[in-house]
């Protein structure tokens, strides 16, 4: 369904000396530099699948997206999507795609949101019959009834979020795109959005793509991981295996009255027996722990047995970390 073979992408950045000398000089010569975003990237991709696409920022996803979506031309590679070469054939390619930017809406601002659905279903030709069917769907599942009537840009941002979602599904696309669609909400959005993307998946075969820094999404989500790390893919296979090495892996991070390297060493050595790390970040302590080992309950206690703790929160481990993990380890 989707294939990507080979492809890269650089971005030419002309860097101007700052201030007027800069400014002039800039005039006459610009300093020329190659950002690398997408280095030889392969993968495909098939029916009904839901990838989440993961790495630090700046890794490449967006610029991966935007070339799937046919917005970027490759600087080199190939992309066939459904048989088509996305930015060879925009308009083709979008008929079967639904995209979602979490940082930007698609929907147009000074328009109640029914009539934007309206003027979609024109767009794209749906047929009344099916229009109908999937109106009734998504507004119910994304809770979007009631403020269907306001202008876009009267909308919460996780109403917004649900609209664009909605939008994006209207005309049956074959390939979801979900650029951080959970980006800025709350728990209780979060938790909608998820269920909403896992019921299109079931009820409509939809393909999904979703980039985000959200572990929970990935874990609640995903059937499939790719990580990308510097403009490279390092790691594609199941959630599985990631989780086998990394699932478990937990921070405690405790604010303790009078902190110092004291207390490091002590819970260092509380800690010996076990897979962890502890250090001082960002003016709390941090525990890293694996959960199957030990659990929470019990460093929580000695810590409040021996000191006075102030506040205290849980984690799950960040994908930045286990970018760097696999980037030195692998996963095995
Ligand atoms: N139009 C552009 N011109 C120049 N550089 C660009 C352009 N778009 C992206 N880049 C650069 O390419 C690299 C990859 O950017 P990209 O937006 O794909 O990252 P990302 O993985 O989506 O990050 P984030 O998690 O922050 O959204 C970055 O170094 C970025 O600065
Ligand atoms: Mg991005």
């Amino acid at each position: 369904m989707i294939q990507v073979k080979n492809v890269s992408k650089s971005f030419t950045v002309y860097k101007k000396d700052s201030g007027f000398k800069g400014a002039v000089k800039g005039l006459f010569k610009r300093q020329k530099e190659e950002i690398k975003a997408v280095k030889d990237i392969s993968f495909q991709i098939n029916k009904g699948e839901i990838i989440g696409y993961i790495g630090a920022n700046g890794a490449g996803k967006s610029t991966t997206i935007k070339m799937m979506t046919g917005v970027l031309t490759p600087s080199s590679g190939q992309i066939l999507v459904g048989g088509v070469v996305p930015h060879e054939n925009r308009i083709e390619n979008a008929k079967h795609i639904g995209v979602v930017f979490g940082q930007r809406t698609q929907l147009w601002w000074d328009l109640p949101l029914e009539e934007t659905y309206t003027i979609l279903k024109e767009i794209y030709n749906v047929p009344d019959q099916v229009f109908k069917e999937r109106y009734d769907y998504l507004t119910d599942l994304l809770e979007i009834e009631p403020f269907i009537k306001q202008p876009v840009r009267t909308l919460s941002l996780g109403q917004r979020m649900r609209a664009d979602l909605a939008a994006s599904m209207l005309h049956n696309p074959d390939i979801l795109y979900l650029d951080e669609p959970t980006i800025g909400l709350d728990v209780m959005v979060k938790e909608r959005i998820r269920k909403a993307i896992k019921s299109m998946n079931q009820k409509y075969n939809v393909t999904v793509i979703l980039t985000t820094h959200d572990m929970s999404d990935i874990q609640e989500l995903a059937t499939r991981i790719m990580i990308i790390d510097k403009g490279e893919i390092i790691y594609d296979g199941s959630k599985e295996a990631i989780n086998k090495q990394f699932g478990n892996t937990r921070q405690l991070s405790l604010k303790i009255d009078g902190l110092s390297d004291q207390h490091v060493e002590v819970m260092t050595q509380f800690m010996a027996d076990y897979e962890s790390r502890v250090a001082i970040e960002e003016g709390a302590l941090k525990i890293t722990f694996n959960q199957d080992q030990i659990a929470v309950a019990d460093i929580l206690s000695y810590v409040m047995e021996n000191y006075r703790v102030l506040d205290f929160s849980l984690q799950d481990q960040n994908i930045e970390e286990i970018v760097k993990k696999l980037y030195t380890g692998g996963v095995s």
